[in-house]
């Protein structure tokens, strides 16, 4: 890593190794930025109070003993000792420059984990459910997924996408029967690819109509021998079936597109893929005695779990009527990504309501002994809440879809942009509200921690000021003017420092791996949002205090093209690391 806390870590353990004894040599030396308000330091070193009782020595002391052995003369300039014994590190201009050199001139921003380092990573997200439209949950739940996969990615991780899809279970009788009525090939069939919902809904509506009717050949009798037709395997049942899904992968391809989302057809992983293991699984949880038979259904009673009146939950893995359900698959996925895919962690982003069901879940996995160095982790998934504080639903009380939020931010986003460039022609224009639409959207979604509910409100998140897609974006666009104007071929450096606003610019970007990798581990892009808005902010700061294009000598000027180089490199590959894109202009 090149931030200067990974760098100075080694040099503050060989300084307590040299002065306490080679059990030092691994101790966490406790690096902080330091308090701006107290001092103008870099780095605070609080090594000496955590080691003060065990060393047996006032903190004071222990501090100075380390500044004592520390030998990092070229990284450090001063190491002061201050307030009860902790270190107040100035880092070496020289060093700050060579360093932010090197990063504008190697090849990778975030350095490649060593062989053993590197995970794979299952990544379950999205996963709507077929023959109905996704709706603001799922929008979220695309959006961190796809950050989160693309971040692992970036970092060096194998990722395997899983997108989850609820493509099996009673109602695809009653769709397979309806698709036959109105024909395979009918506007009434492609309305799956363009507007699932009304397909579903007519369906329905056939089958209450005919729900009572004592005609063995009204449709809600044909949807119910389809299930079990479709439940036995039977072929032509399978291929209306069949049918549904391509049309779906039609509406999926559709939505991921409009979105920039990385989900293909090929990561598509159902609940019916697992149909076949279903059966075997109950088998063997019954046999290892971790099911029971109770009223009918077979179910796993856990430790520690408990409803009202302490009544035990139980997780049902077979139901009485002898169907399994979104329980048995869940165990099917763990299982899978940990004993076919040997996946170091198994991370699912799902909404929030759904941990009880993944804990119970995954639990029975693992003491049935089909997880085998799997780590999994519920990516807990806040809602999307409307200006009311309630869950955003339209008036007639469903969720709102994902297509009606994603088209009010296209059409604010081009309100927007037309405003903003009047000069441009109107394809331009199109593409860069297009870009900026989406990229606010993610990037609202993105910004707050994941597992907060937040409030949905357009006016913010395409606002141009305060910590917005748009106005990170903008930041790259401007940027890239600088630069464009500057005709500059090549701008490697090197990096030189004479103004506060250069060095604070280039010490912030060092930082850059290590925010990255931490979100790698803690799962958390509104980390890497708060950096980046960061940077943006301290970009500004520079370019206030330091001309670019105006600089009078030439190698200050190319040593802050440079800088804004590694700016818009830093900005750019954060952002896409989102999913957000930077446009040219704005
Ligand atoms: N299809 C479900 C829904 O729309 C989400 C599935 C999440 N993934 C999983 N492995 N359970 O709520």
């Amino acid at each position: 890593m090149t931030d200067p806390a990974s760098v100075l870590t080694p040099h503050v353990q060989a300084a307590m190794a040299a002065a306490f004894g080679p059990e030092w040599r691994e101790a966490d030396p406790v690096i902080r930025p330091a308090n701006k308000k107290q001092t103008s330091a870099d780095l605070q070193v609080n090594a000496a109070m955590a080691a003060a009782k065990k060393v047996g020595r006032p903190p004071r002391e222990v501090a100075a003993a380390i500044v004592e052995h520390l030998d990092a003369a070229e990284l450090v300039a001063s190491a002061e000792i201050a307030g009860p014994g902790f270190l107040n590190i100035t880092l070496q201009d020289d060093w700050v420059a060579a360093s932010a050199t090197d990063l504008l001139r190697s090849d990778r921003l975030v350095p490649l984990p060593d062989a053993d380092e590197r995970q794979r990573v299952v990544v379950d997200y999205s996963s709507p459910n077929a023959a109905k439209e996704m709706h603001v949950g799922h929008l979220r739940t695309t959006v961190v997924g796809d950050a989160l996969a693309r971040t692992l990615e970036g970092i060096g991780h194998e990722v395997i996408r899983q997108n989850h899809l609820g493509d099996w279970g009673t109602p695809f009788g009653m769709l397979a029967e309806h698709l036959l009525e109105v024909g395979e090939d009918s506007d009434e069939a492609h309305l799956l690819e363009t507007d699932p919902n009304t397909f579903y809904r007519n369906a329905r509506a056939t089958f209450t109509a005919t729900e009572k009717s004592s005609d063995p050949d009204s449709f809600a009798a044909r949807a119910r021998r389809r299930v079990a037709l479709l439940q036995g395997g039977d072929a032509e049942s399978l291929r209306l079936w069949h049918g549904i899904i391509e049309l779906t992968k039609g509406y999926l391809r559709r939505v991921y597109d409009e979105l920039d989302i990385t989900l293909t057809d090929d990561d598509i992983a159902g609940e019916s893929m697992y149909n076949d293991e279903l059966p075997g699984i109950c088998d063997a949880l019954q046999e290892k005695g971790i099911a029971v038979i109770s009223e009918g259904a077979l179910c796993v009673f856990l430790d520690g779990y408990t409803g009202r009146e302490g009544k035990p939950i139980p997780l049902i893995v077979r139901k009485s009527d002898g169907g399994y359900g979104y329980a048995t698959t869940d165990i099917a996925t763990l299982r899978h990504s940990s004993l076919e895919l040997k996946a170091d962690r198994a991370l699912y982003v799902v909404g929030a309501p759904q941990n009880l069901h993944f804990r119970m879940c995954w639990e029975t996995t693992d003491k049935a002994g089909w997880v085998k160095g799997t780590v999994p982790t519920h990516v807990q998934i806040g809602n999307m809440l409307g200006a009311d504080g309630k869950l955003l639903r339209t008036r007639s009380g469903d969720l709102v879809t994902l297509q009606s939020v994603v088209d009010s931010a296209l059409e604010r986003a081009a309100t927007v942009v037309a405003e903003s460039r009047p000069d441009l022609d109107e394809e331009t224009r199109a593409t860069i509200s297009h870009q900026v639409g989406i990229g606010a959207l993610k990037y609202a979604d993105l910004s707050i921690s994941h597992d907060s509910e937040y409030t949905f409100d357009l006016d913010r998140m395409l606002s141009l000021t305060g910590n917005t897609g748009p106005y990170l974006q903008y930041a790259t666009a401007r940027i890239r003017s600088i630069l464009r104007r500057a005709d500059a071929v090549v701008t490697d450096g090197p990096i030189t420092l004479t103004e506060p606003a250069e060095r604070a610019l280039a010490l912030r970007l060092l930082d850059y791996g290590t925010v990255v990798t931490s979100v790698g581990e803690s799962l958390e892009p509104h980390r890497l949002c708060a950096y980046l808005f960061d940077v943006a902010q301290t970009f500004t700061t520079f370019y206030e205090h330091c001309p670019v294009l105006k600089a009078e000598d030439a190698a200050v000027k190319d040593s802050r093209l440079a800088l804004c180089a590694l700016t818009l490199r830093t900005l750019v590959e954060g952002l896409s690391l989102l999913g957000i894109q930077s446009p040219d202009q704005m």
